[in-house]
Formats: structure tokens, sequence, C-alpha cells
């Protein structure tokens, strides 16, 4: 159908090249001029005739060509297959080979694509060696090959999916609601400030000044480690991403009053103060006494 209307749009420019010879019967007298103006506006006649064809080509495709949808079945099983060789590659040997869990790592089923582009998006997953915490670390997988690894895991019984968040979401979220959610439930571990702070048996509740908005939400949903689950009834969507906004405010803050001694509060402020304050005093005095002695 698009090509008979392309092709009907083709041919009009010969028809209207017949017609374009009335002008030269008409005007005998100054036939010179009038040829090199009917052949200028044969010119542009068969360049509109060409612009409407390519009009009306296009917006028959963009009407009848096949919706994107069509392709996005099989685009997810591949993903799907890819993430499951990953998997197989660098994940079984602790995971198992259907992700059921082992000796060395716990089962991944149900835990949902959040979880693992939280452990992976912060280099946390694959495990080098067993140790009281995963550490952050640069990921030693690309993005979408994260994304592979998430979509075989979230064909594994579902659980939480990657959160969306938008720029928009962010700079049109609550910063104050976000503010006492935060300190009411994340500063006990986090520390008001998102500095983080040691937990027991070896364990600590890393510092937030990395951390994406995507990774904050992810945190909440998923509870990795010693980290409680703050699940939508407790924390909901607009909320999580009011918490999400402001842990970015604390990253972009900036420490009023100079340095910010790694933002652990008043006892190292105090310490400092007086380790320094007092060091400088007795050094004045030393000074002083030995000025005098001269
Ligand atoms: C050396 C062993 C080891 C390897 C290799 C490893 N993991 Fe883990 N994984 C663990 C251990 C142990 C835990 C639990 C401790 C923790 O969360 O710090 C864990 C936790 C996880 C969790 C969190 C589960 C939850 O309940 O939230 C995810 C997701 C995960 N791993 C994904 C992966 C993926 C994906 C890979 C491969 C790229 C991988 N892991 C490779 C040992 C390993
Ligand atoms: C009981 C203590 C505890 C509480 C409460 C807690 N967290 Fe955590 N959080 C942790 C621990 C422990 C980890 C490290 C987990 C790991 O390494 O697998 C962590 C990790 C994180 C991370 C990952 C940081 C990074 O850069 O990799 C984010 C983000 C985070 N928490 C956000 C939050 C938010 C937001 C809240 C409040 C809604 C919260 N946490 C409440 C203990 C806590």
């Amino acid at each position: 159908m698009t090509t008979s209307k392309a092709s009907g749009a083709a041919a009009s420019p010969t028809s209207s090249a017949g017609e374009a010879g009335r002008p030269r019967l008409i005007s005998v007298r100054n036939a010179g001029r009038s040829r090199s103006t009917s052949a200028r506006r044969r010119r542009r006649s068969s360049s509109i005739v060409l612009l409407l064809g390519l009009l009306a080509t296009g917006v028959m495709w963009t009407v009848l060509a096949p919706g994107g949808n069509a392709t996005e079945t099989p685009d997810a099983n591949e993903a799907v297959r890819q993430g499951r060789a990953l998997f197989l590659q660098g994940c079984a040997t602790c995971h198992g080979l259907n992700a059921q869990g082992s000796t060395e790592g716990p089962s991944l089923i149900g835990v949902g694509a959040a979880a693992v582009d939280f452990q992976m998006s912060t280099g946390r997953m694959p495990l080098a060696a067993p140790a009281a915490q995963a550490d952050r670390k640069p990921p030693s997988y690309s993005e979408t090959q994260i994304d592979q690894i998430a979509a075989y895991v979230q064909t594994l019984g579902g659980g939480t999916q990657v959160p969306e968040l938008t720029e928009a979401d962010l700079n049109d979220a609550d910063l104050a609601e976000g503010g006492e959610l935060f300190l009411a439930n994340c500063a006990q571990c986090h520390q008001a400030a998102g500095a983080g702070a040691p937990l027991t048996y070896g364990k600590f509740a890393p510092s937030l000044s990395q951390a994406t908005p995507e990774q904050v939400v992810e945190a909440m949903r998923t509870g990795p480690e010693s980290m409680p689950v703050f699940g939508p009834g407790q924390i909901n969507d607009d909320e999580a991403v009011a918490v999400a906004a402001y842990v970015r405010h604390l990253q972009d803050t900036p420490s009023p009053g100079g340095s910010s001694i790694g933002k652990y509060g008043p006892v190292p402020e105090g310490l400092v103060a007086w380790v320094i304050g007092i060091g400088a005093l007795l050094g004045v005095c030393l000074w002083i006494g030995a000025r005098q002695k001269l």
C-alpha cells in the first residue's frame, strides 16, 4: 500500500510537466523569458511533488509500520539467556547452578532484579573472598551485563524490580519529609549526615556518600546484609524517592564551617578542638617561656 501511494506521487511530475506546456503557448511573444520561468516553475513544482511524496510515505510508514512491541519479547528472552550464561560463569560457584544457594552464598530465588542491580552496581558482587561483609568497590560487570543477570534472576520467582527514578521525580520530592524519614529510620546506623558507622562483629553501616538514588531505593527494598528491609508498607514509593533525594542532598551539601572531620558529629569535633587547640596553647606557653629565659 505504501509503495503504490509513493509510486503514484512519483508519477505526478510527468503530468505536471505536461501542464507546464500551457504558459509557453500563451506567451509566444516573449518566448525566451517564459521558457526560463516555466522551466523554473516546472523544477519547483516537481520538487514540491517529490516532497509531498516523501511526506506521504513517511506518514504511511508511521501509521502502518509494525510497532516496537513485537520485537520486545525475543529481546527479553535473549537478555535472560545471556544473563544465565554470565551467572553460570561468575556467580554459580557460590549461589548454586540454579541460584538455589550453597554453603558459600544464599539462594537468589525471589530476591528480584533490584537486589542483583544493587549488589552488582555497588561492586559488592561477585564476592571475591568470604568476609564479614561485602565492601563497595568499582563494579566488575558492565551495565548491560548487570541488566542481563538481573533479568535472569527476576525469572526465578520474581521479586522487587529495579526502581525507575527520573530527575523530575527527585527534584519534585519532599526533601523535608525525606529528612524526617532518614533521621527516624536510617540515621541510627548510617549517622545523621550519612557518614556511616561500625556495627557489631566486624560489620559496618557504610557511608552513603557514593550511593546513587537508585541504589538508595534498592537498599531500602532489598535490605542487604544486616540492613533491615523497608517495604512499601513502611516507606511507600513516594517516600522512598524523598529519602533518596535527601541522601543526594546530603552528598551535595558542603560542610558549613570548614572541614567536616569525617562528619562524625560533636565527639570528634570536640576531640579535634582539644588536641589542636590545647596543643597550640601549649606551644605558645613554651615559646613565651623560652623567650623569657633569654
Ligand atoms: C565467593 C562467593 C560469591 C560469589 C562468586 C558471588 N556471590 Fe553473591 N553473595 C555471596 C554471599 C556470601 C552473599 C551474602 C552476604 C552479603 O550479602 O554480603 C551474597 C549475596 C548476594 C545477593 C544478595 C541476596 C539478598 O538476599 O539480597 C545477591 C543479589 C548476589 N549475591 C548476587 C550475586 C551475583 C549476581 C553474582 C555473580 C556476578 C554473585 N552474587 C557472586 C557470595 C558470592
Ligand atoms: C541496622 C542498621 C541499618 C539501618 C537502620 C539502615 N541501614 Fe543501610 N546499610 C546497613 C548496612 C550494614 C549496609 C551494608 C550492606 C552490605 O554491605 O551488604 C547498608 C547499606 C546501605 C546502602 C549502600 C551504600 C553503598 O554505597 O553501597 C544504602 C544506600 C543504604 N544502606 C541506605 C539506607 C537507608 C536509606 C536507610 C533508611 C531507610 C538505611 N540504609 C537503614 C545498615 C543499616
